[in-house]
């Protein structure tokens, strides 16, 4: 079933919860494929009606992002979502999401300073808002994210329990293509050469857990070798290459206790994320 307005929404949440039945919750942009289809699958054991959002939410994009170029294929995403085991899409519009003009926003402080926070000003709040919005108008009981936008389950984490938002947060792991590249809807942007020099992305957080787990615990030199590789794919550009604080995004100078690894790189003009979290 598709349902596209607030007001069918929120009756069909309220209908459900009036059953005593619960509502999993999958948030995407659409575009799905197996990383997404992994999120349904986690939702569909985890309560009785699944419901994937699907909305490409202009707010979290910058004036020069890819908004307007963000891959859209509502009648693949329908087949993937079913065969998932999705109950409902909500897939709304722009006016339908925002009215003629939207006031309010959720911002959430310091987890949203660096990472992808500092290179795309404006993305959480925008992320936070349409999360906040689709809580309420889809009324979840749990609701399921991806850890390969590490920085941004943190956030919504933080949000759901700053706010006292009664949903419990699934963080699923990190889908990959056979050859290690991190499924993601933005691959479609690579062409063949590109997709190949993406690889460096995981070659080098592997790179790291290697360096890591053989004992280096000096942030400056795991980085170092991570964006040595990287410099050297021609097709590469740094946004970032951090260690982190895995709770906090603190970041840290020596490795010690559970560290996230993040990368941005840009490889032709797609920007592609990456992470992995090592315990030490
Ligand atoms: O991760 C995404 O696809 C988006 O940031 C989300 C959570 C659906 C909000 O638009």
């Amino acid at each position: 079933m598709i349902i596209t307005t607030i007001k069918e929404m929120q009756a069909f949440a309220d209908v459900t919860r009036a059953a005593g039945k619960t509502i999993g919750l999958v948030p995407t942009m659409g575009y799905l494929h197996d990383g997404h289809a992994s999120l349904i699958k986690i939702a569909r054991q985890q309560a009785d009606v699944v419901v994937t959002s699907i909305y490409v939410n202009p707010t979290q994009f910058g004036p020069n992002e890819d908004f307007a170029a963000y891959p859209r294929d509502l009648e693949g995403d329908k087949k993937t979502a079913y065969a998932a085991g999705c109950d409902v899409l909500f897939v709304p519009d722009d006016r339908e999401m925002y009215g003629k003009t939207c006031l309010t926003t959720v911002q959430v402080k310091k987890l949203t300073d660096g990472l992808c926070g500092k290179s795309r000003p404006g993305h959480f709040e925008g992320v936070t808002t349409v999360v906040g919005k689709l809580f309420n108008i889809i009324k979840p009981h749990v609701a399921v994210f991806g850890q390969k936008d590490a920085q941004q389950a943190l956030v919504i984490k933080r949000m759901v329990q700053d706010l006292n938002f009664d949903i419990r947060i699934i963080i699923a792991p990190i889908v990959r293509e056979p050859d290690g590249l991190a499924m993601s809807s933005r691959n479609k942007y690579l062409s063949p050469a590109e997709r190949q020099d993406a690889l460096v992305l995981y070659r080098a957080l592997q790179k790291a857990q290697s360096s890591i787990r053989n004992g280096e615990t000096d942030a400056a030199i795991v980085i170092q070798a991570m964006t040595g590789m990287i410099a050297a794919i021609e097709s590469a550009r740094i946004d970032y290459v951090q260690i982190v604080d895995a709770e906090t995004l603190e970041t840290v100078n020596r490795i010690q206790g559970s560290v996230l690894v993040a990368l941005a790189v840009f490889i032709g003009r797609t920007r592609l994320i990456d992470n992995i979290i090592l315990n030490n």
